[in-house]
């Protein structure tokens, strides 16, 4: 039994980033003129929005075979030429999580992205020696969630750098009815709009919960996704009406309660709330920001009025 896939194979399928979509297709269309491949691609943005789907997606639209790895896979360099001199002419290799190659990985990178050559160094001690290899001409397209955890040289040596942002509403929407439909279901438009309202700005959320408001029309209703089964659902997840899940609650309540709205560092954050600081400053705190419960200052993480109003926490008064 095979199950469905809801990702996008082609652009025109995919739903949102149109800046993204433009400015790729444009390259893309152009790169073919030329007979090139692609110039290299960074993606970059909080998990779940499309940098997997979207490096599929540019590989389908070459016309050529999609190699994936992530940066800590990838351990010595000789992995990396493994890789490297296995391609064929303007294939894709994707690298997710590209900010955690370790730095001598990374040395290798940057004459196989810039010349498509590398220079390995075979034998140890007096008997060593650097061997220089062509590669077939490749795109890179690097994945991770903040361009800031580059280094310099490897961020500028991508030709095209493209920030994810959270979807709206209204394309979540589209994603789930669209996903509806690969899976069979019949889906109000009300009901596919709660999903996507609670779904983080994030499609993968939003896949993630259509699929258990699915279990929960099959089993308390006629298979249906309404609105109310949609609500009664996503209540049952712990998923509040503005989308908030149990860790992002736990991360403004660490915020109010313990450290009375901050100003606070993350890592006193971290250990109130024992949750790794990448984990926070990844995944919870960027849709946080976004939406306007939380700024980040010089001095820390402050809670804004709105983040008070939505745990129905008084906030206290202060003078001056
Ligand atoms: N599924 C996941 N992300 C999607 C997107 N951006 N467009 C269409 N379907 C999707």
């Amino acid at each position: 039994y095979n199950v469905p896939s809801v990702r996008p194979q082609q652009l025109f399928e995919y739903i949102g980033q149109g800046a993204v979509r433009e400015q790729l297709s444009l390259s893309m269309q152009a790169a073919k003129m030329r007979a090139e491949p692609l110039d290299h691609v960074l993606l970059y943005g909080p998990p779940g929005l499309g940098k997997t789907t979207l490096s599929n997606i540019i590989a389908q639209e070459m016309g050529v075979t999609l190699r994936q790895t992530s940066g800590p896979v990838i351990e010595k360099p000789g992995d990396l030429a493994a890789i490297l001199t296995r391609l064929e002419p303007h294939d894709v290799l994707f690298v997710d999580e590209i900010h955690r190659l370790s730095p001598v990985v990374e040395e290798v990178l940057y004459p196989a992205m810039e010349d498509f050559q590398i220079d390995i160094v075979i034998g140890e001690g007096p008997a060593a020696q650097s061997v220089k290899i062509d590669l077939p001409p490749f795109t890179l397209v690097g994945a991770t969630t903040r361009a800031g955890l580059l280094t310099s040289p490897l961020r500028d040596r991508f030709g095209l750098v493209q920030r994810l942002e959270f979807y709206s509403h209204d394309e979540l929407c589209q994603i789930v009815t669209r996903s509806a439909n690969i899976l069979g279901l019949e889906a109000h438009l009300e009901g596919a709009m709660e999903v996507a309202r609670r779904a983080r700005g994030t499609p993968r959320i939003a896949n993630r919960l259509l699929r258990r408001v699915r279990d929960y029309a099959q089993v308390r209703g006629d298979g249906i996704i309404t609105q109310e089964i949609a609500n009664a659902a996503l209540n049952l997840l712990e998923v509040d009406q503005l989308g908030l899940d149990k860790m992002d609650l736990r991360f403004l309540d660490a915020l109010i309660n313990k450290f009375d709205g901050g100003p606070v560092g993350i890592d006193s954050l971290s250990a109130a709330m024992g949750e790794e600081r990448g984990t926070i400053e990844d995944v919870i705190e960027p849709f946080l920001v976004q939406q306007g419960f939380v700024v980040r200052t010089s001095r820390g993480r402050l809670a804004t009025n709105q983040a008070y109003q939505h745990l129905g926490v008084e906030k206290p008064q202060t003078n001056g």
